[in-house]
């Protein structure tokens, strides 16, 4: 829906595991190469997190950088809305972990679970805080650490994902230069099976047949998720334009999810956005889910293609499946 509180995003952050897995390191292990990893998905290289960094770490480091950018304190955080699929603990939520490492005792914490557009999902939570008269400052973050959830020993998977964090501040705000303009979001449910983890949950809870079966880890049939991928995020994106009553024309950048260059390239051109104008590093990071966004606008800024005023519209698709779109005025 068109956002009807007036709020900004007033600072960013990132932090990324330092461990690097290139391409290479893969083909030691699995029956892959670097020509059929960079040919089919545009990945060169991805970050894994070491088993000691947690991802209530990452964030506390990627939401100091947004904080500092905001020239906002810890204290004056009223919510903490955390999009990720991965948590440090099933119990509790990363977010009470992350109030915590901050020290923001007066911050509502919250998990946001909707896989690869976790962010997205939780910039419009955080707009619902807001127009609530629930809170004026949110810490918005996107997290993930994918390899704590990837099988290792599928090639068709293990080569896709990376871990990082993005952190972002949204304010209530008067100013109309500097706002977001729409979220959308949207998912269908009877996807389920396309991309999930069969075990390991409260329906098939860990088990010595869950590991035997290697349940606990992603199943993913990556054709249809590719099809249904493009479909839906091109759709999102123009709901999301016509929301902010603007078109393709006016989008001076377009930050896709980073799942896969093809998809990218097959939704860009679905919109009608020249690639351009279209934000692409999922060659350094994979696809690092609801981290991808902020930490591909992290990189928009300090090359200079996102400066205040810029129109961006950003895009995301996940397990679920689930969706959903932004256009904001830098
Ligand atoms: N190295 C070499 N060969 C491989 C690899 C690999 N890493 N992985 C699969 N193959 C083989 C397959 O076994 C198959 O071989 P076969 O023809 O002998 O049976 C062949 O390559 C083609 O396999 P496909 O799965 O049809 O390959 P495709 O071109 O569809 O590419 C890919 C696979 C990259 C996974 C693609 O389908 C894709 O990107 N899908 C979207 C995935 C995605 O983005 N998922 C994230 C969702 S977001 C979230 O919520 C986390």
């Amino acid at each position: 829906m068109n956002s009807p509180a007036g709020v900004a995003l007033t600072g960013l952050g990132v932090a990324v595991p330092t461990k690097v897995i290139t391409n290479a390191d893969l083909e030691r292990t699995l029956d892959t190469s670097n020509d059929w990893i960079v040919s089919r998905t545009g990945i060169r290289e991805r970050h894994w997190a070491a088993p000691d960094e947690s991802l209530a770490s990452l964030c506390a480091v990627a939401a100091r950088q947004a904080m500092d950018q905001a020239g906002v304190t810890a204290t004056e955080l009223d919510a903490i809305i955390l999009g990720t699929v991965t948590p440090d603990h099933r119990l509790p939520s990363t977010s009470c972990e992350v109030q915590a490492l901050l020290g923001a005792p007066q911050a509502i914490p919250l998990d946001v679970a909707a896989a690869c557009p976790g962010w997205i999902y939780s910039l419009a939570v955080a707009e619902g805080f807001i127009a609530a008269g629930r809170a004026k400052t949110v810490l918005v973050l996107g997290a993930e650490k994918l390899s704590t959830i990837t099988d290792m020993e599928d090639r068709s998977t293990a080569i896709l994902f990376g871990d990082g964090a993005g952190a972002t501040i949204m304010q209530r705000t008067e100013r109309t230069d500097r706002r977001i303009l729409s979220i959308v979001l949207g998912a269908d449910g009877t996807l389920i099976d396309l991309l999930l983890i069969p075990g390991g949950g409260s329906l098939h809870p860990m088990s010595p047949e869950v590991i035997e079966e290697r349940s606990q880890f992603m199943k993913m049939k990556g054709r249809e998720v590719f099809k249904a991928a493009v479909v839906a995020m091109a759709n999102a994106c123009s709901e999301a334009l016509a929301e902010a009553g603007l078109t393709k024309d006016d989008v001076d950048l377009l930050v896709p999810h980073q799942a896969n260059i093809r998809i990218i390239e097959a939704t860009a051109k679905r919109t009608g956005i020249s690639m351009d104008r279209v934000m692409v590093n999922v060659d350094r990071f994979g696809n690092t889910s609801s981290a991808s966004i902020p930490i591909a606008l992290d990189q928009a800024v300090a090359e200079g293609r996102l400066r205040p005023g810029s129109v961006l519209l950003t895009v995301s698709f996940g397990a679920g499946f689930t969706w959903g779109a932004a256009v904001i005025r830098w």
